[in-house]
């Protein structure tokens, strides 16, 4: 038996590309004592990787040529030399981009037999919990506030203005194109839209929230970073979840100005956070999303595209902005 792999053939200078990566068939691994096989069924194309790669994401380490792409996937158990796994389980792990591959228990988890697997890589998966500590531990929004989102059609931010609504805030997205607003409004509950690519950004941005913003959840830095803070009120929250306009270049711009004079005069509590920081609470939160998707009152947006090889250009894609929701690659079993 092969193992299809993608590996990171060469590191981005610059742009990432597809030829950044090579495609390999090498031998199945086997699993050894106290370990397990698993067969990917799919996984999740996500932005934080690219930070990944750019050597700026700590938790990663430093990024490095020659190995499969880093990936969280969900699978099937094809051997088992440990208890409490059997053949045919499904699991959560960190596949990376590849077919098989081999993991000790502690980096899998058992996919509830009643659950959709590909929820794992969205709303119960590593972006759901991102939204949803982001939000309600981070930015600790209130009811008749409003929540202003970047990357709003992506993966955490779809999720982020669900919750959002939720707690009965009014919720501003944003967006590189009006077909994505579409969406988040007529689908998602989304309030207001707004394009960032649009010449008269900062002018829509001001008009769709009329009151100011009391949370802004920000998945971009850059520009939108800068526009936000001219629109938060006092004793205004940012949840700092990421800065993907910085990830896809190997010179990030600086932050934005205003820093820290606007936080002092409005009182504005600017705070990071890793998902992991919430990892003793992953069960709380997984309960109440799932129960939000049973009941209609979360709908996860599931971007899907077929084939391991598709694997790069997606990711690229990704980052263009071409994804509505959770992008995942589904692999032929
Ligand atoms: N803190 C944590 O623990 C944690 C965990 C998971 C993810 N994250 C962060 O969450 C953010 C979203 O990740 P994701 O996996 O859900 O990705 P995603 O939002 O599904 O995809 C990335 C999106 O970023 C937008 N984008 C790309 N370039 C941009 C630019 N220059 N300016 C503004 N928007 C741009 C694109 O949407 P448009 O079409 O709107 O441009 C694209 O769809 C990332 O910053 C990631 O690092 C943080």
């Amino acid at each position: 038996m092969q193992n299809q792999q993608v590996l990171i053939d060469s590191l981005p200078d610059g742009k990432l590309s597809a030829s950044n990566y090579r495609i390999v068939d090498t031998p199945a691994p086997e699993p050894g004592d106290g370990q397990v096989l698993v067969q990917t069924m799919a996984v999740a194309i996500t932005a934080g990787t690219r930070a990944g790669l750019q050597g700026s994401a700590s938790y990663a380490g430093a990024p490095q040529a020659g190995r499969v792409m880093n990936a969280s996937g969900v699978g099937e158990v094809l051997a088992s030399n440990a208890s409490g796994f059997k053949v045919g389980d499904r699991v959560t792990a960190p596949t990376g981009w590849q077919q098989l591959s081999v993991h000790n228990v502690e980096q899998l988890e058992l996919i509830d037999p009643g659950h959709d697997p590909l929820h794992y890589l969205g709303p119960l998966g590593i972006n759901g919990l991102t939204a949803y500590f982001g939000l309600l531990e981070v930015g600790q929004p209130k009811a008749d506030e409003t929540v202003m989102i970047s990357a709003a059609a992506g993966s955490v931010g779809h999720m982020v203005g669900q919750i959002a609504k939720l707690q009965k805030t009014k919720v501003v997205g944003v967006c590189s194109s009006l077909a994505k607003g579409e969406v988040l409004m007529s689908n998602l509950g989304f309030d207001a839209v707004v394009n960032y690519r649009d010449a008269n950004f900062r002018a829509d941005l001001k008009q769709a929230t009329p009151e100011g913003v009391d949370v802004y959840f920000d998945n971009t830095g850059g520009m939108i970073l800068g526009s936000a803070l001219f629109r938060l009120n006092v004793g205004g929250r940012i949840a700092c979840c990421g800065v993907v306009s910085q990830y896809d270049t190997a010179q990030p711009e600086p932050g934005p100005r205003g820093i820290p004079g606007l936080l002092v005069n409005k009182r504005i509590t600017m705070r990071g956070f890793l998902v992991f920081d919430f990892a003793e609470h992953y069960a709380r939160a997984r309960k109440q999303i799932h129960g939000w998707l049973n009941s209609g009152e979360m709908t996860s947006l599931t971007d899907q595209i077929a084939g391991l090889e598709q694997a790069p250009e997606a990711f690229v894609d990704l980052l263009a902005g071409g994804n509505v929701g959770t992008r995942v690659i589904t692999l032929d079993r």
